[in-house]
């Protein structure tokens, strides 16, 4: 049988107790980390959220506390009533390593089996079994540190929109299904049979409406929920932290984004960080580094060679440049020791995940040899024009990829560029390194689907310069949109959006949807637009990612309490489940086999 606390009151947190207590009665309460046994002494280390303190049971002094210690195992819930003594020997690792408590009260609040693992930072556990048992997993001090530091970086953002004269406004969860973008997840109506509710992807029509409300600056800590496939840091339900400004523009909202960033990195992590963050137009980020989220702490640029090699015998080539694509590469420097030949055959094979159907390689090493898989192809001026043009000498290695499609070439040297840095360790991994990147594409051609589709979202003003191009030349338009990237990851973006009926439905029709079918997805934004919309635009952090890479995480998960795997399901509560036959009658659903 447990005992409970009656006449006992908690007065202290076990970690902030410290040799000015010395003397005091207190009672505490926690977690029996471990306890040991020295004949007539017995030592339980009682751990809470704060920390670790010494109980200490002597039996000469109370027989009947000293037995009830004796049977204490490891996570058994306490509470002890003693005296804060001054300790003989000290353990100067831990905070209150000067001082025990004597114990002159002790209850066994709860029982404990023993658990599937020690509860202990950094313990090596797989990750399956700490999220079965995330409840022991979260005792961790590692692990519930991150969530309490999370804790304290919305209380900064909440002070830092508040102070700004942001408003919160909870917006709903259960909304109209309009997909663009991710995978809805859907929810059945019971009161209207074969109808749905969605899940918010974002609360980005609301906040919209709340800018046409009036409320002129919107501020939310929104979950969101895309049903999408699971790729790295991402997560099927999420959290965003979510603003919108009327009468803005693009540099209004950066200029508050970046003012949050200033604030969370000095009061979380005594960081100063320097403002504003370099703008870099989408074209460049591409041409450049391959991504539109590049990670400028390294170098390892992308080289165009297209011009110099659109007429090669080398039909690899030629034939990529000929069908509208472009062959480009990356020079290593001082590489060729350091990246061996059976190297280069893996990420030979590595670099087809990210579409490019091979990798040309030049070795030059350091006595003056080379080796190379394509130069026997090509003439020697030919071969002399890549050197010259990437910039190679004696020990680097450069890797080529040639593509009909150019994203194909982009992606995948992209993609290479973030990896030699991370096996050659050339990343400067001791600041923060922030960027925003501007002047996105508006539209995107989506294969698949055969239209085009909106780069961000359809909400999204074109540049002014550029309306006109919507109908004639839909590529060339760019829009008044941005993101922000932190150390090479997608951490938030946003845009201004249109505020015209005119102008919105003329972009839903380039984006191919039907009259009807625009009517009856965003009517409701078309029509109050017509009733006084205010010039506005707003942006999203994803709030997971930012804790993740300001507490210097691997995982996504390692942020968030209760985290979904890579099947999306959840390991504790088993979710999703099964449901009775008699709620699927109800809601009139029928499982097909
Ligand atoms: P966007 O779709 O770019 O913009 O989302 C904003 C930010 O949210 C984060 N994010 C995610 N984080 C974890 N798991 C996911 N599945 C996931 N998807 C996105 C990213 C991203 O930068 N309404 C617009 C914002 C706006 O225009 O104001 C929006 O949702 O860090
Ligand atoms: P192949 O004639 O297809 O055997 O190609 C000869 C060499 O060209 C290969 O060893 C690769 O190094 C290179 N190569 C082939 N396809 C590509 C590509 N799409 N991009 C870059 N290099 C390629």
């Amino acid at each position: 049988m447990s005992e409970n606390m009656a006449g006992l009151k908690r007065t202290n947190y076990c970690g902030e107790l410290g040799l000015n207590d010395a003397g005091k009665e207190v009672v505490v309460c926690g977690w029996a980390q471990r306890q040991r046994d020295l004949g007539q002494l017995i030592f339980i280390d009682l751990r809470d959220r704060t920390g670790i303190v010494q109980l200490a049971f002597c039996e000469s002094l109370n027989k009947e506390v000293f037995d009830k210690a004796f049977s204490v195992r490891s996570e058994f819930v306490l509470c002890a009533k003693g005296i804060v003594r001054e300790r003989s020997s000290k353990n100067l690792q831990i905070k209150t390593g000067e001082i025990e408590i004597e114990v002159s009260d002790l209850r066994i609040l709860s029982k404990s089996e023993t658990p599937p693992f020690e509860i202990v930072t950094d313990s090596n556990v797989n990750e399956e079994l700490r999220l079965k048992y995330r409840y022991l997993d979260l005792r961790r001090p590692d692990v519930q540190d991150k969530i309490i530091q999370r804790h304290k970086i919305v209380k900064i953002a909440r002070d830092y929109f508040d102070g700004n004269g942001f408003i919160e406004i909870e917006t709903p969860i259960l909304i109209k299904s309009t997909p663009e973008g991710a995978r809805d997840y859907l929810v059945p109506s019971r009161v209207f049979p074969g109808n749905f509710f969605a899940l918010p992807q974002s609360p980005q029509l609301y906040k919209q409406i709340s800018m046409i409300s009036g409320f002129d600056k919107y501020f939310q800590v929104a979950k969101c929920f895309r049903d999408e496939d699971l790729r790295a840091q991402r997560q099927p339900e999420f959290t965003q932290l979510d603003m919108e400004m009327s009468f803005v523009d693009c540099e209004d909202v950066m200029g508050v984004a970046e003012g949050f960033l200033k604030k969370v990195y000095r009061e979380i992590l005594n960081i100063e960080l320097t403002t504003p963050f370099l703008r870099m137009p989408y074209n460049e980020a591409m041409e450049r580094f391959g991504s539109d989220k590049p990670d400028l702490r390294f170098g390892l640029e992308l080289v165009d060679l297209t011009d110099s090699l659109k007429n090669t015998e080398f039909k690899v080539f030629s034939g990529a440049i000929a069908n509208g694509g472009s062959v480009r590469a990356i020079n290593v420097k001082n590489a060729a020791s350091k990246v061996s030949r059976k190297e280069i055959d893996k990420l030979t094979e590595w670099i087809k995940a990210y579409g490019a159907k091979g990798l040309a390689w030049t070795k030059l090493n350091e006595d003056g040899s080379s080796s190379s898989s394509y130069e026997k192809f090509l003439s020697e001026n030919e071969c002399k024009a890549i050197r010259n043009t990437v910039g190679a000498q004696n020990g680097d290695v450069i890797f080529m990829v040639a593509d009909s499609k150019n994203k194909v070439v982009f992606d995948s040297l992209g993609a290479l560029r973030c990896e030699l840095a991370e096996r050659l360790d050339l990343i400067d991994k001791s600041k923060p390194n922030f960027l925003w990147v501007v002047d996105f594409p508006m539209f995107e051609y989506d294969e698949e689907e055969g239209r085009f589709v909106a780069m961000h979202h359809p909400f999204t003003h074109p540049k002014d310069e550029d309306i006109e191009k919507i109908e004639k030349d839909p590529a060339a338009v760019r829009a008044k949109a941005y993101d922000i990237v932190l150390n090479g990851n997608e951490i938030g973006g946003g845009s201004i959006r249109i505020n015209s009926s005119e102008l919105q439905e003329k972009m839903f029709k380039a984006l191919g949807f039907t009259e009807e079918s625009a009517r009856e997805k965003f009517g409701f934004l078309v029509d109050a637009f017509k009733f006084g919309a205010p010039p506005h635009g707003g942006l999203a952090f994803g709030l997971d990612r930012l804790v993740m890479l300001m507490l210097d995480c691997s995982s996504i998960r390692d942020v968030i309490a209760f985290p979904k795997v890579a099947t999306s399901a959840e390991l504790m509560s088993q979710a999703p489940g099964a449901v009775d036959k008699k709620q699927l009658d109800e809601l009139k659903l029928k499982i097909s086999e």
